[in-house]
C-alpha cells in the first residue's frame, strides 16, 4: 500500500501554457527549444517549476510533454520521505536512454536535478548519476539559464546549493499571464521549527518572507490575466512576517487582509500552518475575511504528547484541540484538513490510538497520513526505537481507514447544501465544467463554458471518491 493518500508526483499539464504566456510576453529569442519539466513533491515545487518554466519561456524554451524531445530536462525533486527521494534516481535511468539515443541523432540534452533533493545530496547526485548535467538548490533557480549556458561551454557539470544572499524573487522575470483561474503565490519560504523528523529547514533553509509590495505586484499580476483563487504557500505560511507598507511588519492576517481588497481577486487559501503560529488575528480573519476560504491545512502530526515532544512540535494535543475550537467559534463553516505521522521512533500502540482519538474528537474534511520515514542528517533518525515496518503498515491501514470513512462523512454531509463553485475547467463529458467548492472539493455540473472563471452556486446532489455532483441555481 501507498504510504499516502495524495501522490508525491504533481500533475502538470505541458504545452500550451508556457508557449502561450511566451508569445504574450514577447520573448527576446523565439521558442526554439523544448524544456520537459517534471515535478514532486508539495505546492511550492510546484510554484517553482512554473516560474522555471515561466523565465526559460523568455530565454526561448517551450514546454514539452515529451522527454525524447526536450533539449532540456528538469526534474524538481522532493526529499522529505526515502520514497520520494528514490524516485529521482528511477527517473534518472530512463533520461539516461533518452539522452544517449538523442546523442546518437545529434541533438544535446541538458539534465538538471533542482529542489529539495539537489540540495540535499549535492554533487552526490552527478556520482550516482554523470547524466547530470546541473544540480541546483531551491533557492538558486533564478540562475538557471546562466548555469545552463556555462554547463556547456565548460562542458562538464554543475553543482549549485549555496543559500545565495541575493534573492531569488528579485531575479525572476514578472509571471507570464496565468494558465487557469487558480494560482498558487510563495510568500514566504524556509523553516526555523526543526521538528525532529523533517529535512525541510536543511533542504529550504532558514525563514524568509517576502515584502508585502512584491506579493500584491504578483497578485495583481495574476488577477489581470483571469486569475480569481489564489493560495498563498508557505513551509510555514503562518509564519508570515514581511516588510509591509511605511516599513511595518505584517503578519500573515494583514497580508490577507491587503490582497483581499485587490479588486477581481475572489478567494483566498493559505498553507500549510504551524499550529503555534495560529495568532488571534489570523483566527479572527477566518471570521470577518469573507474572500478567506473556510478551509484550514493545519497538520497536528501525532495525537500523543510525548511523542509531540519528541518531534518538537512545541505543543500538546488538547493545545491544538482547544485552537480549533477557537477557530471554529470564528467561523462555524470552517473544514479541517491535517497531516499526520504514524510510526515515529518509539510511539506505542496507545500513542498511535490517541492519534486516532483527536481525528474522532476534530472530525476532518481530509487527511495526508505518513508513515515515518527515517531522514539522512535529522534528529529523529538517530533515536534507537525505530518501530519495525509491519507494525508502521498496520497502523496506516487502520488511520486510512478512520480518514476515508471522515472524508466519506464529509461529503456526504454536503450533499442538497448550495455550494459556491469556482469553475475552473471543463470537465471529461460535453457540456460539463469542473470547479471548487470553498471546501477545496472538486465539484462537476452540466454549466456553459461561459461560467468558466465565475462562482455560481451549485446545488450539490451526490458524491464520489473524490468529487462532488452538482446542479447550477440560477443566482
Ligand atoms: N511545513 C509543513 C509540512 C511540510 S512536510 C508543516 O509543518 O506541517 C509535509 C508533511 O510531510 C508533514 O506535515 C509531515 O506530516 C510529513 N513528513 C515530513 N517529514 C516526514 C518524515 N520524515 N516521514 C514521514 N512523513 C514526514
Ligand atoms: Fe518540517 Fe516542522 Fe518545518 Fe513543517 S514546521 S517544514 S514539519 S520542520
Ligand atoms: Fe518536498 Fe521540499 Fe516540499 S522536501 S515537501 S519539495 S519543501
Amino acid at each position: 500500500m501507498d504510504d499516502r493518500t495524495i501522490p508525491e508526483e504533481q500533475g502538470r499539464s505541458a504545452g500550451a501554457g508556457s508557449a502561450l504566456a511566451g508569445a504574450a510576453e514577447a520573448p527576446a529569442v523565439a521558442n526554439t527549444r523544448k524544456v520537459y519539466v517534471r515535478t514532486f513533491g508539495c505546492q511550492m515545487n510546484v510554484y517553482d517549476s512554473e516560474r522555471m518554466t515561466e523565465a526559460l519561456s523568455s530565454q526561448g524554451y517551450a514546454e514539452t510533454g515529451a522527454l525524447e524531445d526536450a533539449d532540456l530536462v528538469i526534474i524538481n525533486t522532493c526529499h522529505i520521505r526515502e520514497k520520494a527521494a528514490e524516485k529521482v534516481y528511477s527517473d534518472l535511468g530512463r533520461i539516461r536512454q533518452v539522452k544517449d539515443a538523442r546523442a546518437e541523432g545529434g541533438s544535446e540534452t541538458v539534465v538538471a536535478v533542482v529542489g529539495c533533493v539537489a540540495q540535499a545530496e549535492g554533487a552526490e547526485i552527478v556520482r550516482r548519476a554523470p547524466v547530470v548535467d546541473l544540480v541546483i538548490g531551491p533557492q538558486s533557480y533564478h540562475r538557471l539559464g546562466e548555469l545552463i549556458a556555462r554547463t556547456r561551454t565548460e562542458n562538464r557539470s554543475l553543482v549549485e546549493t549555496q543559500f545565495p544572499e541575493e534573492e531569488k524573487f528579485a531575479h525572476l522575470p514578472q509571471r507570464a499571464p496565468a494558465r487557469g483561474v487558480t494560482a498558487f503565490l510563495t510568500v514566504q519560504e524556509g523553516c526555523d521549527k526543526f521538528c525532529t523528523f523533517c529535512v525541510v529547514p536543511y533542504t529550504r533553509g532558514s525563514e524568509y518572507s517576502r515584502s508585502v509590495a512584491d506579493i500584491e505586484r504578483e497578485a495583481r499580476a495574476l488577477v489581470a490575466s483571469g486569475v480569481r483563487e489564489v493560495t498563498l504557500l508557505g513551509q510555514n505560511v503562518n509564519g508570515y512576517h514581511g516588510a509591509g507598507p511605511g516599513g511595518r511588519i505584517y503578519s500573515l492576517a494583514d497580508l490577507l487582509r491587503h490582497l483581499s481588497r485587490i479588486a477581481g481577486l475572489e478567494r483566498l487559501r493559505y498553507t500549510t500552518s504551524h499550529p503555534r503560529d495560529m495568532d488571534d488575528d489570523l483566527i479572527a480573519a477566518h471570521g470577518d475575511e469573507p474572500k478567506l476560504m473556510p478551509y484550514l491545512h493545519l497538520p497536528f502530526q501525532s495525537g500523543a504528547d510525548r511523542i509531540l515532544a519528541a518531534m518538537n512540535r512545541k505543543h500538546t494535543a488538547r493545545e491544538y484541540i482547544d485552537l480549533i475550537a477557537r477557530i471554529r467559534a470564528a467561523q462555524p463553516e470552517l473544514a479541517l484538513s491535517t497531516d499526520v505521522i504514524v510510526g515515529f521512533p518509539g510511539e506505542t500502540e496507545e500513542e498511535f490510538e490517541a492519534t486516532l482519538s483527536v481525528f474522532a474528537e476534530v472530525g476532518f474534511a481530509a487527511a495526508y497520513s505518513f508513515k515515518y520515514s527515517p531522514r539522512p542528517g535529522t534528529p529523529a533518525e538517530k533515536l534507537a526505537d525505530q518501530v519495525p515496518e509491519r507494525v508502521k503498515t498496520e497502523r496506516l491501514a487502520r488511520l486510512q481507514r478512520l480518514i476515508e470513512a471522515q472524508q466519506t462523512a464529509f461529503a456526504a454531509k454536503c450533499v442538497g447544501r448550495t455550494l459556491p463553485v469556482l469553475f475552473e475547467r471543463a470537465g471529461r463529458r460535453p457540456g460539463q465544467l469542473i470547479g471548487r467548492s470553498p471546501y477545496l472539493q472538486s465539484v462537476h455540473a452540466n454549466a456553459p463554458a461561459e461560467m468558466l472563471g465565475r462562482i455560481v452556486p451549485v446545488e450539490i446532489s451526490g458524491f464520489g471518491p473524490n468529487s462532488l455532483a452538482g446542479v447550477i441555481r440560477p443566482e
